[in-house]
């Protein structure tokens, strides 16, 4: 669709822009200089320009942004123009908390199934969504369109998995066991690691108490 690569950089802040775009939409605001909008964001006007102007600008000289338009083209960016079908494997603390957070399903994110090894989380329900046992999962996969997912699993389990949900035709992986997967260039990938983030933070604590 867009003929020049974007960089992971500008990937990186699209979902930030999107937030902010969304929070101005509840507010009911129309339009929004990318000077304000680089206030509230803390990062400087040019750098919004040239973020947008690699999907073609959206802006108006003298007028801005239009809040709405601009969401809307973002999410198309970011695919957040359809529903995407998830399921959670690992329905311990991590995946029923995911399971728990409803805010996903509103970005599009449904959550279709919840799977687990352990007999005694057999039924039971999260946010109406029923825990099935992973002899149910092979099935499952193929009667539902399934677009992503999640392995909240032990690291140790969570390679093998991970090649088991492939073969079953898996193409996009939510990987939140602290370990990296060697899959097919095709199978995407997002590792989601919040010790990484806790790290960053304790290297910037340490480094300001060094000042
Ligand atoms: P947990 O022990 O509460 O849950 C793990 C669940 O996986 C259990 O219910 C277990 O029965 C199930 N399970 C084990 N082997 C399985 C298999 N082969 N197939 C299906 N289900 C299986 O653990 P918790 O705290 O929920 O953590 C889960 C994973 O998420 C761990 O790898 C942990 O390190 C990771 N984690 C990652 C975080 C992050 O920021 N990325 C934050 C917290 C945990």
């Amino acid at each position: 669709m867009y003929k020049k690569e974007i960089s992971k950089a500008v990937i990186n802040r699209l979902p930030r822009y999107y937030r902010y775009l969304s929070d101005l939409l509840e507010k009911d605001v129309v339009r929004i200089s990318s000077k304000e909008l680089s206030e509230r964001m803390n990062v400087t006007a040019s750098q919004i320009r040239q973020d947008l102007n690699n999907f073609g600008g959206f802006g108006q000289q003298g007028y801005g942004y239009n809040v709405e338009y601009l969401h809307s083209e973002i999410a198309k960016i970011l695919g957040l123009d359809r529903i995407y079908n998830l399921i959670i494997i690992g329905a311990g603390n991590l995946g029923q908390a995911l399971a728990n957070y409803a805010d996903f399903e509103r970005r599009g994110f449904h959550v279709s199934g919840i799977f687990d090894v352990n007999p005694r989380l057999k039924g039971l329900s999260i946010r109406g969504i029923e825990i099935m046992m992973m002899e149910e999962l092979e099935s499952f996969v193929k009667e539902n369109s399934i677009d992503i997912a999640a392995i909240t699993v032990p690291k140790s389990k969570a390679p093998q998995l991970a090649q088991e949900l492939v073969n079953m035709g898996i193409k996009a992986i939510w990987n939140f066991a602290p370990t990296d997967l060697h899959l097919p260039k095709e199978v995407t990938v997002e590792n989601v690691h919040l010790s990484d983030s806790l790290m960053k933070l304790s290297y910037r604590i340490s480094e300001r108490d060094k000042a």
